[in-house]
Protein backbone atom coordinates (compact mmCIF):
# COMPACT_ATOMS: atom_id res chain seq x y z
CA UNK A 1 0.00 0.00 0.00
CA UNK A 2 1.15 3.53 -0.57
CA UNK A 3 1.13 5.80 2.47
CA UNK A 4 1.38 9.59 1.73
CA UNK A 5 2.15 12.46 4.11
CA UNK A 6 1.09 15.52 3.50
CA UNK A 7 3.16 18.95 4.43
CA UNK A 8 1.61 22.16 4.90
CA UNK A 9 -1.68 22.93 2.92
CA UNK A 10 -2.29 19.12 2.73
CA UNK A 11 -4.39 17.85 5.23
CA UNK A 12 -6.53 15.14 3.09
CA UNK A 13 -6.41 14.63 -0.45
CA UNK A 14 -9.41 15.23 -3.03
CA UNK A 15 -11.07 12.21 -4.13
CA UNK A 16 -9.75 9.86 -1.56
CA UNK A 17 -12.61 7.83 0.02
CA UNK A 18 -11.79 7.35 3.58
CA UNK A 19 -12.46 3.96 4.66
CA UNK A 20 -10.97 4.34 8.55
CA UNK A 21 -9.16 6.69 10.47
CA UNK A 22 -7.11 5.00 12.84
CA UNK A 23 -4.78 5.97 16.08
CA UNK A 24 -1.58 3.90 16.26
CA UNK A 25 0.14 3.60 19.09
CA UNK A 26 3.95 3.27 18.36
CA UNK A 27 6.98 2.26 20.34
CA UNK A 28 8.29 5.98 19.66
CA UNK A 29 4.83 7.96 20.91
CA UNK A 30 2.04 8.68 19.22
CA UNK A 31 2.40 9.54 15.19
CA UNK A 32 1.14 13.41 13.86
CA UNK A 33 -2.34 12.43 13.75
CA UNK A 34 -4.57 9.69 12.89
CA UNK A 35 -3.80 7.57 9.60
CA UNK A 36 -6.57 7.65 7.37
CA UNK A 37 -7.07 4.47 4.92
CA UNK A 38 -9.08 4.59 2.04
CA UNK A 39 -8.23 4.37 -1.94
CA UNK A 40 -7.75 7.38 -4.26
CA UNK A 41 -8.23 6.27 -8.19
CA UNK A 42 -9.36 2.57 -6.89
CA UNK A 43 -5.23 1.80 -5.39
CA UNK A 44 -5.01 1.75 -1.53
CA UNK A 45 -3.71 4.37 0.31
CA UNK A 46 -3.12 5.44 4.03
CA UNK A 47 -2.87 9.43 4.32
CA UNK A 48 -0.99 10.97 7.61
CA UNK A 49 -0.98 14.62 8.38
CA UNK A 50 2.85 15.19 8.95
CA UNK A 51 1.73 18.46 10.74
CA UNK A 52 -1.34 17.29 12.64
CA UNK A 53 -4.97 17.66 11.50
CA UNK A 54 -4.99 21.37 12.69
CA UNK A 55 -1.20 22.29 11.84
CA UNK A 56 -0.04 22.44 15.80
CA UNK A 57 3.55 20.57 14.65
CA UNK A 58 6.42 22.68 13.86
CA UNK A 59 8.73 21.05 11.87
CA UNK A 60 11.54 20.01 14.62
CA UNK A 61 8.55 18.95 16.96
CA UNK A 62 7.56 16.26 14.52
CA UNK A 63 7.51 12.79 15.58
CA UNK A 64 9.24 11.56 12.74
CA UNK A 65 9.73 7.94 14.25
CA UNK A 66 6.70 7.41 15.27
CA UNK A 67 5.23 8.78 11.70
CA UNK A 68 7.38 6.63 9.62
CA UNK A 69 6.95 3.53 12.28
CA UNK A 70 3.18 3.71 12.44
CA UNK A 71 2.86 3.76 8.11
CA UNK A 72 4.79 0.76 7.93
CA UNK A 73 2.89 -0.66 10.82
CA UNK A 74 -0.25 0.01 9.43
CA UNK A 75 0.70 -1.55 5.98
CA UNK A 76 2.57 1.25 3.65
CA UNK A 77 5.80 -0.35 1.48
CA UNK A 78 6.15 2.99 -0.23
CA UNK A 79 5.72 6.46 0.57
CA UNK A 80 5.05 9.52 -0.89
CA UNK A 81 5.86 12.48 0.94
CA UNK A 82 4.61 16.16 0.06
CA UNK A 83 6.10 19.45 1.32
CA UNK A 84 5.94 23.08 0.80
CA UNK A 85 9.77 24.59 -0.15
CA UNK A 86 11.73 27.57 -0.87
CA UNK A 87 12.97 27.92 -4.16
CA UNK A 88 16.89 28.25 -5.10
CA UNK A 89 17.57 26.95 -8.45
CA UNK A 90 16.86 29.06 -11.12
CA UNK A 91 14.06 26.86 -12.67
CA UNK A 92 12.35 26.27 -9.15
CA UNK A 93 10.19 29.10 -8.94
CA UNK A 94 7.44 29.55 -7.11
CA UNK A 95 4.50 27.19 -7.88
CA UNK A 96 6.84 24.98 -9.34
CA UNK A 97 6.01 21.07 -8.04
CA UNK A 98 9.65 19.77 -7.92
CA UNK A 99 10.25 15.78 -7.58
CA UNK A 100 13.85 15.94 -6.25
CA UNK A 101 16.20 13.54 -6.32
CA UNK A 102 18.51 14.12 -3.34
CA UNK A 103 19.11 15.92 -0.19
CA UNK A 104 21.09 17.56 2.02
CA UNK A 105 20.77 17.51 5.67
CA UNK A 106 21.34 20.20 8.05
CA UNK A 107 19.23 19.56 10.85
CA UNK A 108 19.85 18.60 14.02
CA UNK A 109 18.55 17.60 17.51
CA UNK A 110 15.80 15.53 16.01
CA UNK A 111 15.72 11.61 16.82
CA UNK A 112 16.83 10.46 13.52
CA UNK A 113 16.84 6.84 14.14
CA UNK A 114 15.53 3.61 14.85
CA UNK A 115 18.78 1.95 15.53
CA UNK A 116 20.10 4.20 18.57
CA UNK A 117 19.24 2.11 21.75
CA UNK A 118 21.85 0.98 23.96
CA UNK A 119 22.79 -2.20 23.56
CA UNK A 120 21.41 -2.04 19.86
CA UNK A 121 23.29 -3.49 16.87
CA UNK A 122 25.12 -0.95 14.80
CA UNK A 123 23.38 -0.53 11.61
CA UNK A 124 24.22 1.72 8.87
CA UNK A 125 21.94 2.02 5.92
CA UNK A 126 22.63 2.71 2.24
CA UNK A 127 21.64 6.58 1.59
CA UNK A 128 23.27 6.79 -1.83
CA UNK A 129 20.03 7.60 -3.53
CA UNK A 130 17.23 9.10 -0.61
CA UNK A 131 14.62 8.55 -3.65
CA UNK A 132 13.28 5.99 -5.76
CA UNK A 133 13.68 6.75 -9.29
CA UNK A 134 11.00 4.80 -10.47
CA UNK A 135 8.69 6.16 -8.56
CA UNK A 136 9.64 9.78 -9.41
CA UNK A 137 9.37 8.77 -13.14
CA UNK A 138 5.94 7.51 -12.45
CA UNK A 139 4.91 11.02 -10.77
CA UNK A 140 6.66 12.65 -14.03
CA UNK A 141 4.54 10.34 -15.87
CA UNK A 142 0.95 11.06 -14.43
CA UNK A 143 1.75 15.08 -14.59
CA UNK A 144 2.90 14.81 -18.23
CA UNK A 145 -0.51 13.09 -18.79
CA UNK A 146 -2.53 15.23 -16.54
CA UNK A 147 -0.46 18.14 -18.11
CA UNK A 148 0.86 19.44 -14.92
CA UNK A 149 4.66 21.10 -15.24
CA UNK A 150 7.29 19.62 -12.88
CA UNK A 151 10.33 20.22 -12.21
CA UNK A 152 12.52 16.19 -12.31
CA UNK A 153 15.47 15.84 -10.14
CA UNK A 154 17.28 18.75 -7.29
CA UNK A 155 18.67 18.80 -4.18
CA UNK A 156 16.43 19.34 -1.13
CA UNK A 157 18.44 20.97 1.85
CA UNK A 158 16.90 20.35 5.13
CA UNK A 159 16.93 23.17 7.23
CA UNK A 160 16.18 23.31 11.07
CA UNK A 161 13.64 25.71 11.28
CA UNK A 162 10.89 27.00 12.30
CA UNK A 163 12.80 30.25 11.01
CA UNK A 164 13.76 30.66 7.45
CA UNK A 165 17.02 31.01 6.24
CA UNK A 166 19.33 34.20 6.53
CA UNK A 167 20.33 35.27 2.58
CA UNK A 168 24.00 33.96 3.69
CA UNK A 169 22.75 30.68 4.04
CA UNK A 170 20.92 30.54 0.80
CA UNK A 171 24.14 31.40 -0.58
CA UNK A 172 25.76 28.56 1.20
CA UNK A 173 22.77 25.85 0.21
CA UNK A 174 22.87 26.89 -3.52
CA UNK A 175 27.07 26.51 -3.80
CA UNK A 176 26.85 23.37 -1.76
CA UNK A 177 24.24 21.99 -4.93
CA UNK A 178 20.16 22.67 -3.01
CA UNK A 179 17.98 23.21 -5.68
CA UNK A 180 14.54 24.03 -3.22
CA UNK A 181 15.01 24.02 0.76
CA UNK A 182 12.28 23.02 3.65
CA UNK A 183 12.47 21.81 6.74
CA UNK A 184 11.43 18.45 7.19
CA UNK A 185 12.34 16.23 4.45
CA UNK A 186 14.81 14.63 7.23
CA UNK A 187 15.01 12.27 9.06
CA UNK A 188 11.74 11.58 7.67
CA UNK A 189 13.51 10.13 4.44
CA UNK A 190 16.53 8.04 6.40
CA UNK A 191 13.99 6.77 8.71
CA UNK A 192 11.61 5.27 5.57
CA UNK A 193 15.17 3.93 4.22
CA UNK A 194 15.62 2.22 7.70
CA UNK A 195 12.44 0.60 7.41
CA UNK A 196 13.10 -0.60 3.84
CA UNK A 197 9.81 1.53 2.72
CA UNK A 198 10.78 2.95 -0.96
CA UNK A 199 9.88 7.23 -0.92
CA UNK A 200 9.26 9.71 -3.58
CA UNK A 201 8.74 13.32 -2.69
CA UNK A 202 6.54 16.45 -4.32
CA UNK A 203 7.53 19.35 -3.18
CA UNK A 204 5.68 22.66 -3.62
CA UNK A 205 7.57 25.78 -4.25
CA UNK A 206 6.06 28.64 -2.31
CA UNK A 207 8.03 31.41 -2.08
CA UNK A 208 11.91 32.52 -3.25
CA UNK A 209 14.13 31.59 -0.90
CA UNK A 210 15.51 33.83 1.30
CA UNK A 211 17.32 36.80 -0.91
CA UNK A 212 16.13 35.44 -3.99
CA UNK A 213 13.08 37.37 -4.05
CA UNK A 214 12.19 41.26 -3.94
CA UNK A 215 12.75 41.67 0.08
CA UNK A 216 12.32 38.64 2.71
CA UNK A 217 10.03 35.66 3.05
CA UNK A 218 6.34 36.60 2.99
CA UNK A 219 4.04 34.21 4.98
CA UNK A 220 0.90 35.62 2.67
CA UNK A 221 2.95 34.78 -0.73
CA UNK A 222 3.42 31.24 0.94
CA UNK A 223 0.23 30.85 1.77
CA UNK A 224 -1.66 31.86 -1.59
CA UNK A 225 0.93 29.58 -3.75
CA UNK A 226 0.04 26.54 -0.89
CA UNK A 227 -3.57 26.85 -2.05
CA UNK A 228 -2.68 26.26 -5.45
CA UNK A 229 -0.04 24.42 -5.10
CA UNK A 230 -2.15 21.89 -3.10
CA UNK A 231 -4.57 21.71 -5.40
CA UNK A 232 -2.29 20.40 -8.18
CA UNK A 233 -0.56 18.45 -5.99
CA UNK A 234 -4.18 16.90 -5.52
CA UNK A 235 -4.28 16.54 -9.46
CA UNK A 236 -0.88 14.87 -9.43
CA UNK A 237 -1.67 12.03 -6.67
CA UNK A 238 -5.21 11.12 -8.21
CA UNK A 239 -3.32 10.06 -11.42
CA UNK A 240 0.11 8.81 -10.37
CA UNK A 241 -1.30 7.00 -7.49
CA UNK A 242 -2.92 3.84 -9.24
CA UNK A 243 0.47 3.51 -11.22
CA UNK A 244 2.77 3.56 -8.13
CA UNK A 245 0.40 1.41 -6.44
CA UNK A 246 1.28 -1.32 -9.45
CA UNK A 247 4.94 -0.85 -9.20
CA UNK A 248 4.82 -1.00 -5.70
CA UNK A 249 3.17 -4.76 -6.08
CA UNK A 250 5.84 -5.34 -8.80
CA UNK A 251 8.67 -5.14 -6.81
CA UNK A 252 10.52 -7.18 -3.96
CA UNK A 253 10.42 -5.51 -0.65
CA UNK A 254 13.84 -3.31 -0.05
CA UNK A 255 16.75 -5.17 1.76
CA UNK A 256 16.45 -5.37 5.77
CA UNK A 257 19.39 -2.98 7.09
CA UNK A 258 22.06 -5.70 8.27
CA UNK A 259 23.84 -5.05 11.29
CA UNK A 260 27.14 -4.36 11.81
CA UNK A 261 29.97 -6.28 14.21
CA UNK A 262 31.73 -2.91 14.89
N1 LIG B 1 12.89 27.76 3.72
C1 LIG B 1 12.67 26.65 4.46
N2 LIG B 1 11.52 26.01 4.47
C2 LIG B 1 10.54 26.47 3.69
C3 LIG B 1 10.69 27.60 2.89
C4 LIG B 1 11.94 28.28 2.90
O1 LIG B 1 12.15 29.30 2.23
N3 LIG B 1 9.51 27.80 2.24
C5 LIG B 1 8.69 26.79 2.63
N4 LIG B 1 9.30 25.99 3.51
Amino acid sequence: MIGVIGGSGVYSLDGMRVDASEQCATPYGPPSGPLLRGELSGAPLLFLARHGPQHHLPPHQVNYRANIWALRECGATALVTIAAVGGIRGDCRPSALVLPDQILDYTWGREHTFFAGDGQAVVHVDFTEPYDAEMRDALARAAADNKLTVVTGGAYAAMQGPRFESAAEIVRLERDGAAVVGMTAMPEASLARELGLRLAAVNIVVNPAAGKGDGGVSMDEIHRRLADGAERVNRLLARALPALWTLAQSREPLPAPVPQNG
